[in-house]
């Protein structure tokens, strides 16, 4: 088998377990759309992977977003920029593999892999310091498993 894309450390921990689980997933799908390219799955299995990544990502958005609200993040609204920027241009990726304009190349995995790794690096470990310094997950205990339970882990039972 061939070597992950994005092999995940410690070093890219931003604090909060409940983000660096999902943070995981994220990881593990991309290593899973790299492995579908290299051992020549089809357009057809990446597609769906890309996908579920697409769609993933938007949940962990939404759940970040959700601790940043309940906890009064002041840099809330240039974090979701951030997020917004990137699904507009996985959209409109999607739209343009719908109608062949595109394909899956391995210069996206590198794009995907630079931004989440730039992504957790610093705007999710500037977040993270945030939510430690008050009170973390702790204090957020009720408000976190609320929100956890509602994105239920779906993508495990595709
Ligand atoms: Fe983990 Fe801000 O995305």
């Amino acid at each position: 088998m061939e070597a992950n894309l994005f092999q995940w450390t410690d070093g890219f921990s931003v604090g909060v377990q409940e983000i660096d689980e999902q943070h995981k997933e994220l990881v593990d799908l991309l290593n899973q759309l790299h492995r579908a390219i290299m051992e020549r799955h089809g357009s057809e299995a990446a597609r769906r992977i890309l996908d579920n990544l697409a769609e993933y990502t938007r949940t962990h958005f939404s759940v970040e977003e959700s601790l940043m609200r309940v906890s009064n993040y002041p840099d809330f609204e240039r974090h979701k920029q951030n997020h917004e920027d990137l699904i507009g241009q996985v959209t409109a990726l999607q739209s343009k593999l719908d109608t062949g304009e595109a394909k899956i190349t391995f210069e996206l995995l590198h794009f995907l892999k630079v931004w989440l790794t730039n992504h957790i690096n610093e705007a999710d470990k500037r977040f993270g310091s945030f939510f430690a310094s008050v009170g973390g997950s702790q204090q957020w205990a009720p408000h976190v498993q609320d929100t956890m339970e509602k994105k239920k882990w779906w993508w495990k039972f595709w």
